[in-house]
């Protein structure tokens, strides 16, 4: 019998710091940076963000919504054989955060490990590597993350981009089923375009070399953005054999109400059909996917049974989709 993968239960946190755009505007006009809530608002549907506390790590904000992922799904911890964090905010060089993540839930038998890096299709990949492993025998109770503190590496004298970003985690177990589950998925990288969007310091020697902190050449990510995500959403849908009518709710990576609307346009799906937080969340990376899903689950929108299709779009350029069956 075909063993396949289901999402058992979700889980999200935000921290609590929760910064408005005028709060964030007021900020930056200190710095000698002009921005405002009406140009947030129309450009980018974003009215604010989650900002976390210096000393509060990416693998922190893992904790909370590992533990709620955890208990929707009815799993004691040390029930996880496998543990996977999409992050590009790592608490460390190394080890990886799910490392970190794996300790502080106080599991101690062993379980794999490890870190995904696709900048924002970081959960798509993570979630895609974790199904094929339980498709494989490999892991039966997977753990998957999305976690960030992007607040970290923005440059608060970049208007065009530190607007844009909060801090998150979400996560979803997924677990051995003989019903799906993930019904497809389609992954892709183009490394031709690194430098659109990237943070391209590193540490070097005890030092930091290059800049540490976030560019984006904003309107070429969005052009790219569109083309890739209606495309990778068709080639889901054809390896599982769905069509667009049957999908009933599109969540997707939340960095931008323009792109949100014009994938759904291209995929024939009304608005109501597509979860968005990205007003209050902002773009938060590997962690807005399992983010959205996880409100959209707990506000009773996304219901078993139904077809939801996940899509990420990202640094690298990365991008990818997921169909899965609730
Ligand atoms: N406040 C006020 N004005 C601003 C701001 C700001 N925060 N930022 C830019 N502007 C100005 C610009 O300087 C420009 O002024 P000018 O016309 O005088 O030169 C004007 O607004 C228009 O700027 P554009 O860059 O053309 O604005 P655009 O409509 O393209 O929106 C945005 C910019 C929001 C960044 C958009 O391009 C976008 O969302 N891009 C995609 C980002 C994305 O999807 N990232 C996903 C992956 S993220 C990841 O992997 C980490």
């Amino acid at each position: 019998m075909r063993r396949y993968s289901r999402i058992a239960g979700t889980g999200g946190y935000l921290p609590p710091r929760r910064v408005s755009n005028d709060e964030l505007a007021a900020e930056l006009a200190r710095r000698g940076v002009e921005t405002s809530d009406t140009w947030i608002v129309e450009r980018t549907g974003i009215h604010a963000r989650h900002f976390a506390a210096p000393d509060v790590a990416s693998s922190d904000l893992a904790l909370h919504a590992a533990r709620q992922a955890l208990d929707a799904a009815g799993t004691a911890p040390d029930e996880i054989d496998l543990i996977i964090v999409a992050t590009s905010t790592p608490d460390m060089v190394f080890p990886s955060t799910a490392a970190i993540l794996q300790h502080k839930l106080g599991i101690t038998n062993g379980c794999a490990a490890f870190d995904v890096q696709a900048v924002c299709s970081g959960f798509i990949y993570a979630l895609a590597v974790a199904d094929a492993m339980v498709q494989a025998g490999s892991a039966r109770s997977a753990l998957v993350v999305g976690s960030e503190v992007f607040s970290r590496i923005l440059d608060f004298s970049d208007r065009t981009t530190c607007v844009l970003f909060g801090d998150g985690a979400g996560a979803v177990v997924l677990k051995a089923s003989e019903t799906p589950g993930i019904l497809a998925s389609d992954l892709h990288a183009d490394g031709q375009h690194v430098g659109l969007l990237c943070v391209p310091g590193h540490v070097s020697g005890g030092a930091i070399l290059g800049d540490p902190l976030l560019k984006m050449d904003g309107q070429a990510v969005f052009k790219l953005a569109v083309g890739v995500l209606e495309k990778t959403a068709h080639a889901t849908l054809a390896k599982a054999g769905v069509t667009e009518a049957e999908v009933d709710w599109l969540v997707p990576h939340q960095a931008n109400i323009r792109i949100m609307l014009s994938t759904a346009r291209r995929l024939h799906l009304p608005p109501e059909k597509v979860v968005v937080t990205v007003a209050e969340h902002g773009n938060t990376s590997a962690a807005s996917v399992p983010l959205a899903l996880d409100v959209a689950v707990r506000a009773g929108q996304i219901k078993p049974g139904q077809n939801v299709l996940l899509e990420g779009v990202g640094g690298g350029f990365t991008w990818g989709s997921l169909l899965v069956k609730m």
